[in-house]
Formats: structure tokens, C-alpha cells, sequence
């Protein structure tokens, strides 16, 4: 069952020629972001194309509830901003839903003012790790009491008097990463993050644009990042980029699907998001960046993606994880249908989103008649080559969008339907998913 209702049976049955353009919705880390750092600056930032999933309406309602006025008028979101360090305490629970990237960053924006705020989610959500941003929360004096494991529901209470804080991210993060950021901008002083790895780096680039100070360098330890506290954030006008994570569906589709030529506009290429399409370029897949262009400081593409009948397996570079964690799912379905094996190591944080998707993936290719290996870090997908996946299985979503848009691409080109248990959790990211794929031509449907 999906978090706010009823479940919703789907089925995708074998397509052909799927064609056209396919305009996906805002881009879900950049939607998030517009909403929280508008509450923390001064007066009004308007955000245009923002992403209205339950994940985002879920962190608007948040900022509302520390103080912060969010209205959509027309088609412009305003956030009324208070300030850095002018959150006011919530008079009721914040319920994030599905999102781990909502709980994650506003328990980081809240985390330096000294305020109590008690923290909730869905069943998802509840079972996530959370000490990963708390145990950092603590350096700057923050108090988190929460379940067992650090999960949700949590107490935080706000630091008083905040110290600066230097940390090196244990796990390969953006949401760690820019917790971090958001609680040291109410600190005094600089506020220091490490990573091994470079991750999204939309919190920086939007920090830079509210007039923040913030510097990233690349040296030996990883990427540094630097922070001056207590800044004074302007309000902004921002227009969200399409979301390349929800872009990987239509292009996943096109690629399987027999006679299938469609074009995704306008998806930002930023190279700490864009490593799936890179990835099926190395598998042999038909797909090209068309009228290449920078909008707002991020490289931005058309992309058309076209039916590849003779796709390979390959090994998918670890160090390409983390720009493309999201995608992995959605590139297992298209290594079903490669021919050769797709060896995808270094990705145990695979293991503790929406849900497991590593478990959550291997079980329905299974039951569809792909073979798959696992271990705690990796998997490997054993490709049948196109038109050789049977299909036919009912898989579960665990509520997890990303798990339930797999495998409805999955059943496009199987031989037989495949079903997916709950299609609910689809509304967290990618609203419009079931009339965008069946406008292009996918046999995707709600059953009764
Ligand atoms: C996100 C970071 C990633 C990603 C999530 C969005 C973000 O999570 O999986 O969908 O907006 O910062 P992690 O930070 O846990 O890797």
C-alpha cells in the first residue's frame, strides 16, 4: 500500500514504437533545495517548474510549519523567507512522508537554532538510517533522541549556541553532505565538509546563487567545501531543471522498446547527476544530446533515445556510483535485456534508500526470469538479450517510486505482463509518469 491510501495495481504490457516528446517534471533535489534555502533567506524567492510530488509538497509544508510562508500563485511557487537562524519552533509534528532528502535537510536547517522540532515519516522512511546526519548535527551541539537505530520518529533540538564544524562524510552522501552546509550556515564561522567522493552539488551551487560563501576544492583527502557562516541569504528567482532522474524512464523505455524514438527535453547533464546516460551510451544504446546548452550555470541537453536492439553488458565503473545512484534500478531492467552480464559494484547505499533496491530488484527481475547475483555492495545482472525476458510476475514497490517505475518499464518489452503491486508511491516523484509513458505510446494501466 502506497503512504497516503489504497494501493494501486498496475500492469505494462508489451509496446511498440513508443514516439514523441516526453516532458518530464522539476527536478526533485533542486525542488527540495528552492524551498528551504527560499525559507532561510531574506523576503520573497519565486521558483518556477518546481516539482509538485508529494516529496516536495511534503518539505513546503515543512517550512510552513518553522515559520516560513509558501503559496503557489499561477504557476510561481513564493517563499516568503525568514532567515538564516529565524525558523520558529513548529507546533506540530513534521510529517516528510516518503523523503528521505526532505527529514534529512530540514533536520539540518533546523539544527543550529535553538529550537525543538519532532521529526516522522511513512513506514519507508521510519525504517532509514538517520544518525548519518545526526551523528554531524551533534558536532555543532545539536540533540537528537529518536528510535532505536536513529530512526525516525526523532526529536531534534537545536543547538543554542552553535560551534562551526569540520567533517569528513563517512558514506557517499549529497544529503549528508548538504545537511551539513544548511546547519553551518547558522553557525559562526567556517563549516567544512570532506567528501571521498563528489556528490550532487546542487546545495553549493544554489548556496553560491543566494549569495552564500562557499569555496570547493579538489585536493589528495577529496572534495573540500567551505562554508562562511552567518551570512545574510537574498532572496532568488529560480526556474528548476527538468529532473534527469525522472528523464531515465522514457529513455530506459525508448531504448527497449521495439521501434521506439522519443526525445526527453531540456535534462540537465550536471556531471554529479547525468552517469546513467552515460553508462547506456557504453552499453551500445541509441542515445543522443541534442542542442547542447548552458541554462543557469548547468549544462542542459535534449535527449533522444531510440530502440537498441544489440546492447551489451559491461562493468559499470564504481567511482560513476554516485552520479547516478537513483538509476540503478532502472539500468538493471535494461541490463535484462542486454546480451553479456552488467556487473555494478560499489553501490551499498543501493541498500538503504526508499528501500532496498538491490534486494528489492533482484527478487522481481527473478520472478520475471532474469537471473541475478547479489552481494552487500554490488550485482550483477545476467542479460537475455531483446526479446528473450519472459515477464509474467506480480512485483512489489516496497513504496518505493523508483522500484515501481522499473518495473513498468520492464513489462514494455517482456513477453508477458508485468505487474507492479502499488504504483502509489509513483506521486512522491513523477506525478505525471502514467500519462507521459502512455502518450507516447506504452501499454501502462492502473488495474481494477
Ligand atoms: C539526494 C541525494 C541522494 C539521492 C536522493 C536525492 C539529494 O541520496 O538518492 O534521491 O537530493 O541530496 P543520498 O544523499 O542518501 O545518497
Amino acid at each position: 500500500m502506497s503512504g497516503h491510501g489504497e494501493a494501486i495495481p498496475m500492469i505494462a504490457r508489451r509496446s511498440s514504437g513508443l514516439h514523441g516528446e516526453a516532458h518530464v517534471p522539476g527536478d526533485k533535489s533542486i525542488s527540495h533545495r528552492s524551498l528551504i534555502l527560499g525559507a532561510m533567506a531574506v523576503g520573497e524567492t519565486r521558483v518556477t517548474g518546481l516539482l509538485e510530488g508529494q516529496d516536495v509538497l511534503d518539505t513546503a509544508s515543512a517550512m510552513r510549519a518553522f515559520g516560513a510562508d509558501v503559496e503557489k500563485r499561477g504557476e510561481t511557487w513564493h517563499v516568503q523567507g525568514v532567515g538564516v537562524g529565524g525558523f520558529c519552533e513548529p507546533g506540530q509534528v513534521i510529517d516528510c512522508g516518503n523523503s528521505g532528502t526532505g527529514v534529512r535537510l530540514v533536520m539540518g536547517a533546523m539544527a543550529t537554532t535553538a529550537i525543538t522540532a519532532t521529526f516522522t515519516g511513512d513506514a519507508s522512511l521510519n525504517k532509514r538510517p538517520m544518525a548519518r546526519v545526526t551523528d554531524p548535527l551533534a558536532l555543532f551541539g545539536a540533540q537528537a533522541h529518536g528510535r532505536s537505530g536513529g530512526r525516525l520518529p526523532m526529536t531534534v533540538i537545536g543547538a543554542r549556541d552553535p560551534l562551526p564544524v569540520r567533517y569528513a562524510t563517512p558514506v557517499p552522501s549529497a544529503q549528508v553532505k548538504s545537511a551539513v552546509l544548511l546547519a553551518g550556515l547558522n553557525a559562526p564561522g567556517e563549516t567544512v565538509v570532506i567528501e571521498r567522493e563528489a556528490t550532487r552539488d546542487h546545495t553549493e551551487r544554489m548556496l553560491t546563487g543566494f549569495g552564500a560563501v562557499i569555496e570547493t576544492q579538489d585536493r589528495a583527502e577529496g572534495r573540500v567545501i567551505v562554508l562562511h557562516g552567518q551570512p545574510e541569504l537574498s532572496p532568488q528567482t529560480i526556474v528548476v531543471p527538468r529532473d534527469p532522474s525522472s528523464a531515465a524512464f522514457p529513455v530506459c523505455a525508448a531504448i527497449i522498446t521495439e521501434g521506439s524514438d522519443v526525445v526527453v527535453p531540456n535534462i540537465g547533464l550536471n556531471p554529479t547527476r547525468a552517469g546513467l546516460f552515460f553508462t547506456l551510451r557504453d552499453m551500445g544504446a541509441d542515445l543522443t544530446f541534442e542542442n547542447m546548452r548552458e541554462e543557469g550555470g548547468e549544462p542542459v541537453a535534449d535527449l533522444r533515445a531510440k530502440f537498441s536492439p544489440d546492447l551489451v553488458g559491461i562493468e559499470v565503473p564504481p567511482e560513476r556510483a554516485a552520479s547516478m545512484i537513483d538509476e540503478y534500478p532502472v539500468l538493471s531492467v535494461v541490463a535484462a535485456f542486454a546480451r553479456g552480464t552488467t556487473h555494478m559494484p560499489g553501490v551499498r547505499e543501493l541498500r538503504v534508500k526508499e528501500s532496498d533496491r538491490i534486494d528489492a530488484m533482484a527478487r522481481g527481475l527473478r520472478a520475471n526470469g532474469v537471473d541475478v547475483d547479489e552481494g552487500e555492495d554490488w550485482w550483477t545482472v545476467y542479460g537475455r538479450g531483446h526479446g528473450n525476458v519472459r515477464g509474467g510476475a506480480v512485483t512489489v514497490s516496497h513504496l518505493d517510486h523508483r522500484i515501481a517505475m522499473s518495473f513498468l518499464v520492464l513489462g514494455l518489452a517482456t513477453q508477458d505482463p508485468v505487474r507492479v503491486d502499488d504504483g502509489g508511491p509513483i506521486a512522491t516523484s513523477f506525478p505525471t509518469f502514467e500519462p507521459l509513458m502512455t502518450a507516447l505510446g506504452a501499454d501502462i494501466a492502473r488495474e481494477a
